[in-house]
């Protein structure tokens, strides 16, 4: 018999091994999400030895807390990059998301500073109030509008026709039969006997609105009181403000891991502002 000390098991090991890993997102994934451009010059980058996490040089394979680790690339924090510009705006009823209207009406983007030129991330109707991400980051409003990621919307929606029975409120929430097909399961409270708290993450056109129409409840009031980790109940209708860098990390967190961004980070995705429209969803 060896007089060596038994090892231990060999799944033990394996789960000693793994609480030491760092958890969370590949470095290189958080790279790419933040616009440094494809995974694999995101590798290049940190093999190079450009990137550090929280002042140490970082190896291929590295995991970070993308919402608390400090990354930085070449010295300088990821995601500060002077040229991107990102506001939450409180959009005000009448007023409509597009870039130019063909009927004269107030645009979004004339609320905001006019340069740079920004696009809205998803959209709002005319008669919707509430908060919109206006950014001239077209990598982050791909990744925010990508199927995957099912960004949560939360809506606080006024309706006619009395108190929502629990009926209702079931068929909301287990999904509603919509002439372009059933809606995704969402989350319904009710605040008031007749105002509902709707959290959705698909964007079709006037989805909010249908769904209450569908269960007799049409609309009166239409408010979007949070974009996936954003939400400011002090932004009055009608303005807007930058977003933190807090903000800014973790909705970076919340869409890390989409797919890879277009070939040149920064780029303006296809949206309204840019005629070729295919990210810029009805949400
Ligand atoms: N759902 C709607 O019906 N309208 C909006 O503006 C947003 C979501």
């Amino acid at each position: 018999m060896s007089d060596r000390p038994a090892e231990p098991p060999l799944w033990e090991q394996v789960a000693e091994r793994n609480a030491a890993l760092p958890r969370g997102e590949r470095l290189q994934k958080v790279l790419a999400a933040t616009g440094y451009g494809s995974r694999r010059v995101c590798e290049e980058l940190i093999s190079a030895g450009r990137v550090t996490v929280n002042g140490e040089v970082a190896v291929l394979g590295r995991r970070v807390d993308a919402a608390n680790d400090r990354v930085e690339v070449d010295g300088a924090p990821i995601g500060v990059r002077p040229d991107l510009v990102y506001y939450l705006l409180n959009k005000p009823v009448g007023v409509v998301t597009t870039s130019r209207d063909t009927h004269g009406r107030p645009t979004v983007v004339d609320i905001v500073p006019r340069e740079p030129r920004v696009f809205s991330v998803g959209r709002l109707d005319v008669d919707t109030e509430g908060l919109l991400l206006l950014t001239n980051d077209g990598d982050l409003a791909n990744r925010i509008a990508h199927p995957s990621h099912g960004i949560d919307k939360e809506y606080l929606v006024e309706v006619r026709g009395g108190r929502v029975s629990p009926g209702a409120i079931r068929r909301l929430r287990d999904g509603v039969e919509l002439e372009d097909g059933i809606t995704a399961p969402a989350r319904v409270s009710q605040p008031d006997p007749a105002v509902l708290r709707i959290t959705i993450h698909e964007g079709r056109n006037r989805q909010v609105r249908r769904m209450c129409e569908a269960v007799g409840h049409p609309v009166t009031r239409l408010v979007r009181t949070r974009i996936g980790p954003l939400t400011d109940r002090s932004l009055q209708p009608g303005s807007w403000r930058e977003l933190t860098i807090d903000e800014w990390r973790a909705l970076t967190a919340a869409v890390a891991g989409a797919a890879d961004p277009p070939s040149h980070p920064g780029d303006a995705p296809t949206t309204s502002a840019n005629p070729t429209a295919t990210i810029e969803r009805r949400d």
